[in-house]
């Protein structure tokens, strides 16, 4: 039985079109759900789109629509990412979809039967872009710390979350489970946070009317993130599929960005011991992509569309970017300078031109059919560290040396021909060194195609076919297919166009 395996990117907002952003996460989530897929796990990668709250209300008002209508008009868009970039989700929600509104209901019907949620007033501070009330102390110069924008005074009758009560759960659970918030300068931030003290917080509006009724109080609508939160359980049946839900509960990545942190590492996994539910396995929250050194605004200048770079770079040539040139983790800033100069290096020149060149010989000199690679040849050590490297830095979320130590591996090929410049070989006549030559640098092609496929599938699948194999890279199976000798072997090489045509500035 192969072993479950859950991820998730967040749902996004869609008040707003898809940007580079939101792809990013998406992307990585993707690399994650490939990989472990070629380790053999039944993979549910989830990703959708958090459709209620104030600021979607607020949009659709200022637009003279419903809600609904606004909802329906634009979360398309998000879907739409999973074609634009080969993602593999296996699911994609909305959280104005019956399935999630039974779901919520439920669960919160749960907890408030636990005893968790009380009536209370509250008088707080509201920012609207978040969602998410703040304290004095937390805003800058009176203004959203994360928007710098103009926080609201909101005096409410509502329904709380008593999160205070968890605080020294919480705690014990991060003590015992140090994986569970990453990096680890997030984890501090996380425990941090606690240690000062948790408030509740109001987890019911009466304000607005776009959300989930409450079940036990129809008045007041579900506070959007404790609403959204849930989708990690809906999609996965809470509520009406148990044996389902059990399988991939707890999940063991969300990939999130670092703004969102707080609702993910504090909030949720209490909402869900509140519940009697476990915690998620991992929480992985990583920084944000700058342009020019801000952050992207809202339909603002600075917004980079993912539809834009794919007519450019393709789709394995914006995600290689997204993964192998900005670190998983820290912010990094977008450039397209610097996004053409990695791929013309990288994509068009190293794995280009290695695919290309040893193609070529092979049909030239070798009449088109692979020739055996050696038992021990020089290139065989540097296949074993690229798999080595991938999978150390996949174990980490580590893309970018993921990525390079597969990059280590095209590079020793392209030196190794350089060195015994089978061109020379093949003039001399000598057919066997020319056929050993060739018949390694095939085989390390096959390796890099198996290990690449996550991060660039659709030329890695290229490159399989030209190689003559059976299938496709996502149908083999780690570890054993990262060992040096399983072919090509006699097959029927296609030495095809550029896989990576170069991008001239
Ligand atoms: N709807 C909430 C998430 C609910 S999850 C239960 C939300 N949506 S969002 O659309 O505003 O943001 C979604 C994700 O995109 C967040 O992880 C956020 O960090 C990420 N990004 C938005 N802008 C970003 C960058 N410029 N760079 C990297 N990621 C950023 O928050």
């Amino acid at each position: 039985m192969p072993e479950p395996f859950y991820v998730t990117t967040p749902i996004y907002y869609p008040n707003d079109v898809p940007h580079i952003g939101h792809a990013y996460t998406s992307v990585a989530a993707d690399a994650l759900a490939r990989w472990r897929r070629l380790w053999g796990d039944d993979v549910v990668f989830l990703t959708g789109t958090d459709e209620h709250g104030l600021k979607m209300q607020r949009t659709a008002e200022a637009e003279g629509i419903t809600p609904q209508e606004l909802v329906d008009r634009t979360s398309p868009a998000f879907r739409e990412l999973t074609t634009l970039l080969d993602l593999t989700n296996t699911d994609f929600i909305r959280t104005t979809e019956p399935r999630h509104y039974e779901a919520v209901r439920q669960f919160l019907q749960v907890v408030y039967d636990n005893g968790y949620i009380e009536l209370s007033t509250y008088e707080g501070l509201y920012c609207v872009a978040c969602e998410a009330y703040y304290g004095e102390d937390e805003l800058v110069d009176g203004n959203c710390p994360i928007h710098k924008t103009p926080i609201e005074h909101v005096t409410e009758e509502n329904y709380f979350f008593q999160l205070s009560r968890f605080e020294d759960r919480l705690l014990q659970h991060y003590a015992e489970n140090p994986e569970a918030v990453q990096p680890d300068t997030r984890r501090n931030e996380v425990l941090g946070f606690i240690k000062q003290g948790l408030r509740d917080f109001s987890m019911s509006r009466t304000s607005l009317t776009w959300g989930i009724p409450l079940p036990w109080d129809p008045k007041h609508v579900t506070y959007v993130w404790f609403d959204a939160l849930f989708n990690y359980c809906t999609a996965i049946g809470y509520g009406t599929d148990r044996e389902r839900f059990d399988r991939y509960w707890p999940v063991d990545y969300h990939l999130i960005g670092k703004d969102i942190l707080r609702f993910h590492a504090v909030y949720w996994p209490a909402m869900l011991m509140a519940g009697g539910e476990a915690p998620p396995k991992r929480v992985f929250a990583h920084g944000f992509l700058l342009v020019g050194g801000e952050k992207m605004a809202k339909s603002g200048s600075n917004q980079v569309a993912p539809a834009d770079l794919v007519a450019e770079f393709g789709s394995d040539g914006y995600r290689y970017h997204f993964l192998a040139d900005q670190r998983f983790g820290p912010d990094g800033d977008f450039s397209h300078e610097a996004m053409v100069a990695r791929y013309n290096a990288d994509l068009a020149n190293n794995f280009g031109n290695l695919a290309s060149r040893v193609l070529n010989m092979a049909v030239s000199y070798c009449g088109g059919i692979a020739p055996a690679e050696r038992v021990s040849g020089p290139l065989v050590a540097a296949c074993a560290q690229a798999f080595e490297g991938a999978r150390d830095g996949m174990d980490k979320l580590d893309y970018a040396s993921a990525t390079s130590a597969v990059w280590d591996l095209i590079r020793a090929a392209n030196s190794f021909i350089e060195d015994s410049e089978p061109w020379k070989l093949n003039k001399a006549g000598d057919a066997d060194a020319t056929a050993a030559v060739l018949g390694d640098c095939l085989e390390a092609l096959r390796v890099v195609a198996l290990l690449a496929s996550p991060f660039i599938p659709r030329a890695a699948t290229e490159l399989w076919c030209r190689l003559g194999l059976d299938g496709s890279p996502e149908d083999q199976r780690l570890p054993d297919a990262a060992a040096w000798g399983l072919g090509p072997i006699s097959t029927t090489l296609d030495k095809g166009t550029p896989l990576f045509p170069r991008i001239e500035t």
